[in-house]
């Protein structure tokens, strides 16, 4: 019998929260509703102010308002938190910013009790995250990780565009903040659902045995979105799917399904395991990479029964773009329990549902003594996480249909999330941000674990770079291009669509 199910959260230590780009889109849509949501919780610390800077010209009592109307309903913790938010305008470039945001910050210890900890949220531009915290170093802002009171930054997603800028970000970064004090985000890893990995795999007994190159086919990651880009055409169209997704996100789960386990959960352990097996993906050259991948482009197609605009009709979209909404790649990792075994990863805009799920194929039987038709075609038994949305577990495996004759089914057994623990699971950002503000890393990603999973994808962008791999069309609506079919069927698989 299903039982619902809740949680508390911790109270953090007293802090201000400064949210750099604090007009802007992620402030809005992820950062205010998630903080919100905190608040409703009782799961902000007693003393607590949130300074927002921005370009724009505001009052505090303007930037009250916009965090307020972040939320359709706010709660009166909300109300009551938001009551204090203070705002300093600025360019991020200008010493003169810094100032008057560390004379602030003293005001608000001073009134609030706050004690000098600090969390700084870079939901500027990329190019802004170095400027921004070299500023703060200047302005003196920055305490060292053994003061008694706690410094740290929140950096958002994309890290870095290439290997080469993913390190000279860390650079400048680390001249400023000790690792520990870093806090790189993935919103991925902030998925009940992703976290699931590690329980499934490392809290039962009957899945690690069956976990590796001797039972599993092939490993597939999809990440399928319905929305396209969204009003983010310039953005979008310097950065593509190999950027966006799949070098951060796909890569995150890739790791979490195939790493080894660890000696415990902890930050430490779980983005050992991650790095090592991240190292573990061979690193091709670009003349190969062109083989094991294929970039697609959508065109105009319909999606949510609504004819939409094919990519490069949309604003911001250079009509000759060649940039890949879609790719799907093979990647090959060389270890004892891997060797072998392809692993397929995808991710694309525009197609016909939104899912992101881990799919583990499992080999046939050794022998099969069922002759019949169905039993020869029956297909191989399957293992799905499923990511988002409907949340859950599905195993599918061969049963017998009634009747005298071994007529044999595929059938599933599913595990639902929501009708488990009779609540959808918690908002990502909502659980970063708690995180963050508790000082736990391990939903975080470290340096060399970005750094890493740049040297996976790099040959890959030479080899788009180069126009070695042409972009092949599909229709908004649809699965994709047809030569990630082929991809696939090279050896003998196929993408395990709904
Ligand atoms: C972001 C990408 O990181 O993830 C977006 O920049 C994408 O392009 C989004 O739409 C998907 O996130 P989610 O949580 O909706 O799967």
């Amino acid at each position: 019998m299903p039982t619902s199910y809740s949680y508390t959260l911790s109270k953090p230590e007293p802090h201000v929260l400064v949210i750099f780009g604090a007009s802007g889109d992620l402030s809005r849509k992820k950062l205010m509703p998630a903080l919100a949501m905190l608040a409703a919780r009782g799961a902000l610390p007693d003393k607590f102010s949130i300074v927002g800077v921005a370009l724009d010209h505001l009052q505090d009592s303007e930037f009250v308002d916009i965090s307020l109307q972040a939320v359709p309903d706010p709660s009166p913790a909300w109300k009551e938190a938001a009551s204090h938010f203070r705002y300093v305008e600025g360019d991020y470039g200008n010493p003169e910013t810094f100032q008057r945001l560390s004379t602030l910050l003293k005001e608000i210890d001073d009134t609030t009790g706050t004690g000098g900890n600090r969390i700084y949220y870079l939901a500027t531009i990329p190019g802004l995250f170095a400027t921004v915290a070299e500023s703060l170093k200047a302005a003196g802002c920055i305490s060292s990780p053994d003061a008694g009171n706690f410094t740290r930054v929140v950096v958002e997603k994309p890290f870095g565009s290439d290997l080469k800028s993913a390190v000279e970000l860390n650079r400048r970064l680390h001249a400023c903040f000790d690792e520990t004090q870093i806090f790189r985000i993935d919103h991925y890893l902030g998925k009940e659902t992703v976290q699931n990995l590690l329980a499934l795999r490392f809290a039962n007994a009957i899945f690690e045995p069956v976990w590796n190159r001797r039972y599993i086919a092939s490993v597939q990651v999809t990440v399928a979105e319905s929305i396209g880009i969204e009003h983010r055409g310039a953005y979008y169209d310097r950065t593509g799917a190999l950027r966006d997704i799949v070098q951060n996100h796909v890569m995150q789960v890739v790791a979490l399904t195939l790493m080894e386990p660890p000696t415990a959960v902890s930050a430490q352990d779980v983005r050992d395991e991650k790095v090592k097996l991240l190292k573990s993906v061979e690193i091709i050259n670009p003349e190969h990479a062109a083989r094991r991948v294929v970039r697609g482009q959508y065109g105009s197609g319909v999606a949510g029964f609504q004819s939409v605009l094919a990519y490069r009709e949309e604003d911001g979209v250079p009509e000759d773009s060649d940039t890949e909404t879609y790719v799907a790649m093979e990647l090959v990792v060389d270890n004892w329990r891997w060797a072998g075994m392809p692993v397929y990863v995808r991710t694309g805009k525009r197609l016909p549902d939104r899912l992101t799920e881990v799919v583990l194929e499992f080999k046939g039987v050794p022998h099969l003594a069922f002759k019949s038709r169905q039993a020869r075609l029956l297909e191989a038994n399957r293992l799905v996480m499923r990511i988002q949305p409907d949340e859950g577990i599905s195993l599918r495996f061969g049963a017998k249909a009634p009747g005298e004759s071994f007529d044999l089914r595929s059938v599933s057994m599913d595990f639902s999330y929501e009708d488990t623990f009779k609540q959808e699971p918690p908002d990502a950002y909502e659980r970063l941000i708690h995180d963050a503000m508790i000082g736990d890393h391990m939903l975080f990603l470290r340096s060399d674990e970005v750094e890493q999973a740049w040297k996976i994808v790099d040959p890959f962008l030479d080899a788009f770079g180069h126009g070695d791999v042409p972009i092949s069309m599909y229709r908004a609506g649809s699965w994709g291009p047809h030569e990630a079919d082929i991809l696939l069927a090279r050896k003998g698989h196929a993408w395990s669509n709904p």
